[in-house]
């Protein structure tokens, strides 16, 4: 199973990613080569070292970096060339790892600027699910962003990029530097989102309890492909286990 093999059912994929390569500095290759499938309704989550390219994979499908080989599928459709703006438009958003809210500005005014990334977007109706997805928002609505809890903000940066009522919502590890009651509550509100009918690709350091909830999952290691499989074989499998999750079998950590 558990070696990269293709999925083999391109036209079905909402998202795919097809030999992607890119980098920042000229000739040096962060991704080398990177193919990833995403599925309508699936979680599919991405695991891997520090520095593997995780979230440049991310960056190049969401089109901050520019693909130098390769490309990246919308339902079919090279959005590799695309600027972000006109990639949101066509129905993905992205929260980024690092600065992912206006701290300066208020909740609400945080979600204003997450309407703007899609035209057409009926504000007033995507406020009203946006708070009833997260009621800690709707409380403090207008708190300044930045006065609040690692949690809470991420919260903010969520729902700022699920205003625009995207169908994939790519996710760069948005339980990072969180206290676990707070990662808890963050994977909850990323399976509702999902249950909701929004795709889901996501980033994740807390591997376990990540792929323990997604569809299936990916290994990435040194920019290419190591692992791939449904969540839970990922987790049961020894060399994935000893490799990339610290040893052990997941019933250790539960
Ligand atoms: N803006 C940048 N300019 C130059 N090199 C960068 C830049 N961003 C990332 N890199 C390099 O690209 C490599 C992959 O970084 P990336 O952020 O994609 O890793 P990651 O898998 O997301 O790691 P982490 O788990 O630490 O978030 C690293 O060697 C990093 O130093
Ligand atoms: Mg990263």
């Amino acid at each position: 199973m558990s070696q990269p093999a293709g999925n083999g059912d391109g036209a079905a994929a909402l998202l795919r990613t097809e030999g992607l390569v890119a980098g920042y500095v000229p000739e040096v290759n962060i991704l080398d080569g990177v193919d990833i499938v995403l599925h309508d309704a699936e979680i599919v989550t991405i695991v891997g070292p520090n520095g593997a390219g995780k979230s440049t994979l991310i960056k190049t499908v969401f089109g901050l970096l520019r693909a130098r080989e390769g490309r990246v599928l919308l339902r079919g459709e090279d959005i590799s060339q695309r600027k972000p703006h006109t990639i949101s438009r066509s129905g993905l958003s992205y929260v980024p790892q690092l600065d992912n809210v206006f701290p300066s500005l208020t909740v609400q005014e945080n979600l204003e600027l997450g309407a703007l990334a899609r035209r057409g977007t009926k504000a007033s109706e995507r406020f009203e699910r946006m708070y009833e997805l997260f009621p800690r928002l709707a409380e403090r609505r207008r708190q300044s962003a930045g006065t609040m809890s690692g949690g809470e903000r991420q919260m903010v940066a969520m729902a700022r990029a699920l205003m625009p009522d995207p169908e994939v919502l790519l996710l760069d590890e948005p339980s990072a530097g969180l206290a676990p009651a707070f990662v808890e509550a963050i994977f909850e509100k990323v399976a509702e989102v999902n249950q909701a009918g929004v795709t889901i690709l996501m980033v994740e350091q807390n591997a376990r309890r990540a792929l323990g909830f997604s569809t299936r999952g990916y290994v990435l290691d040194l920019g290419r492909n190591r692992f791939e499989g449904p969540g839970h074989e990922l987790l049961d499998d020894p060399k994935v286990a000893e490799l990339y999750l610290g040893g052990g079998s997941r019933i250790d950590e539960q």
